[in-house]
C-alpha cells in the first residue's frame, strides 16, 4: 500500500467519523505486513508484464492507482498469525490481488461504472473488449503464481473461489431490478461475489503456513464474515458516500437496479406512497434526475441504512469471534481491528 492509500485509510478512520477509531485503525496491520507487501508488490509488477503493450498499460492504470490491497494483507496476516516458516503466501497474495483486479475490470464493464480508484475506469479509455481480455490475462497470471507454490490445496481453494465469484456476479445480474429479492438472496450473492475471495485469501494463507486444521477453519470463518461485513458497508457507501472518498461514484447500485441490503430494507419499510416510487425506479426501470437523491432520503428516513449497518456489525463481530482459537498477540489484534474497520470505513 503506497502512502496515498495509507492516507486514504487513515482518513477513513478519522475520529470525527468513528467512535471506535483506535480499534478501526488498520495502520498496525499495514505496518506489520510491510516487509511482506514490499515483495508482493514487486511480484505483482513483475507478473503483470507482457510483450503486448496494452496489457501492462491497462493493468498498471488500475494497479498503480493502488487500492487498499486488503486481500493480500489478509493472506499475509493469516500466514503470519499461523507462524509461517516459508514465503508461499507471497505468491498466493499476488494471485489474490490479480483475481481481485480481474474481477474489478470485468465488474466495471458489467456495471457501466465510470470511476475506479479515483481514476477513469479502464473500459472508458481502452474499451470494454480490452478491459475484459486484460482481466482474463490477470486471472491466468494468478493461476501461474498459485501453481508455482506447489500447494494443490491452496490452488483448490482459490480456483473454487474464482468460479464462485463469477457465479455471484452473474446471479446478481439476473436479480437486478427485482423488487422481491430477499435478504437471504442478497446474502447468497455477496457471499459469492465478495466473501468467497476474502475467505479464500485468509484460508489459503493458513494453508500456506501448514497450519493445523482448526486454524485453517478459523481463518476461513474470519474471512467469510469479514467479507460479508465489508460488502454490506460498501453497499451502504453506495448510497451515502462521496466519489472523493470512495474513488468510485456513489449511486451506481441504484442506477443498475442492484438489490442491495439498503434497498431491500428501505423497500420493506416503505409507506404506500414510497412503494410507487420503488416500483417505478426499480420495478419498471424508469429513473429520472433527482430519483437517486430521493432514494437516499427515503433510506435515511426509514432507518434502512442504520439497520444495514447493524447487520454488517454482526458479521464483523462474528469475524472477530472466529479468531478466539489464536493466542492474543499483534497479528490477531490487527485482524480484529480490520473487522471493525470494515464496517466503520468511509473509503
Ligand atoms: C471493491 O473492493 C469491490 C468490493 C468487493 C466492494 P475494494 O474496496 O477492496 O477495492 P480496492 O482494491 O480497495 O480498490
Ligand atoms: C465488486 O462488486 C465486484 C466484485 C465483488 C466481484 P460491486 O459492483 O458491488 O463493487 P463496486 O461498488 O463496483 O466496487
Ligand atoms: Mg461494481
Ligand atoms: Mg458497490
Amino acid at each position: 500500500m503506497d502512502s496515498a492509500n495509507i492516507d486514504a485509510v487513515r482518513k477513513s478512520t478519522a475520529p470525527e467519523r468513528d467512535t471506535q477509531s483506535s480499534k478501526a485503525d488498520v495502520n498496525a496491520l499495514v505496518s506489520l505486513c510491510q516487509p511482506d507487501m514490499a515483495q508482493i508488490n514487486a511480484l505483482i509488477t513483475e507478473r503483470m508484464q507482457s510483450d503486448v503493450a496494452v496489457i501492462p498499460a491497462l493493468a498498471a492504470h488500475l494497479i498503480a492507482a493502488g487500492g487498499k490491497r486488503l486481500r493480500p494483507l489478509l493472506c499475509v496476516a493469516a500466514a503470519r498469525l499461523c507462524g509461517t516458516g516459508n514465503t508461499r503466501h507471497h505468491n498466493l497474495s499476488a494471485a489474490v490481488e490479480f483475481i481481485h483486479t480481474a474481477t474489478l475490470l470485468h465488474d466495471d464493464v458489467v456495471d457501466s461504472s465510470q470511476l475506479r480508484r479515483g481514476k477513469v475506469a479502464a473500459h472508458l479509455i481502452w474499451g470494454a473488449p480490452s478491459s475484459v481480455l486484460v482481466g482474463d490475462f490477470l486471472f491466468a497470471r494468478a493461476f501461474e503464481l498459485m501453481v508455482e507454490t506447489g500447494s494443490l490445496r491452496a490452488l483448490d481453494i482459490l480456483s473454487k473461489a474464482s468460479a464462485v465469484i463469477t457465479q455471484g456476479e452473474v446471479l446478481q445480474l439476473m436479480k437486478a431490478f427485482d423488487l422481491n429479492l430477499s435478504q437471504d438472496d442478497y446474502i447468497e450473492i455477496i457471499s459469492a461475489k465478495t466473501a468467497a475471495l476474502f475467505s479464500a485469501a485468509s484460508q489459503s494463507g493458513a494453508v500456506a503456513a501448514d497450519a493445523p486444521e482448526e486454524q485453517v477453519q478459523a481463518l476461513y470463518d474470519y474471512g467469510l464474515n469479514l467479507g460479508l461485513a465489508f460488502q454490506i458497508q460498501d453497499d451502504i457507501l453506495d448510497y451515502q458516500g462521496s466519489a472523493a472518498d470512495l474513488g468510485k461514484n456513489a449511486g451506481d447500485d441504484f442506477a443498475e437496479g442492484k438489490s442491495t441490503l439498503p434497498l431491500i430494507l428501505a423497500m420493506r419499510a416503505s409507506r404506500a406512497t414510497d412503494a410507487a416510487f420503488w416500483d417505478r425506479t426499480i420495478g419498471k426501470r424508469e429513473q429520472k434526475p433527482g430519483d437517486f437523491e430521493h432514494a437516499q432520503n427515503l433510506m435515511k428516513a426509514s432507518g434502512a441504512l442504520d439497520e444495514a449497518r447493524a447487520v454488517a456489525r454482526d458479521f464483523a463481530d462474528k469475524a472477530r469471534a472466529a479468531l478466539s482459537v489464536f493466542t492474543p498477540g499483534p497479528w490477531r489484534q490487527a485482524l480484529e481491528n480490520l473487522a471493525v474497520y470494515s464496517v466503520e470505513r468511509q473509503t
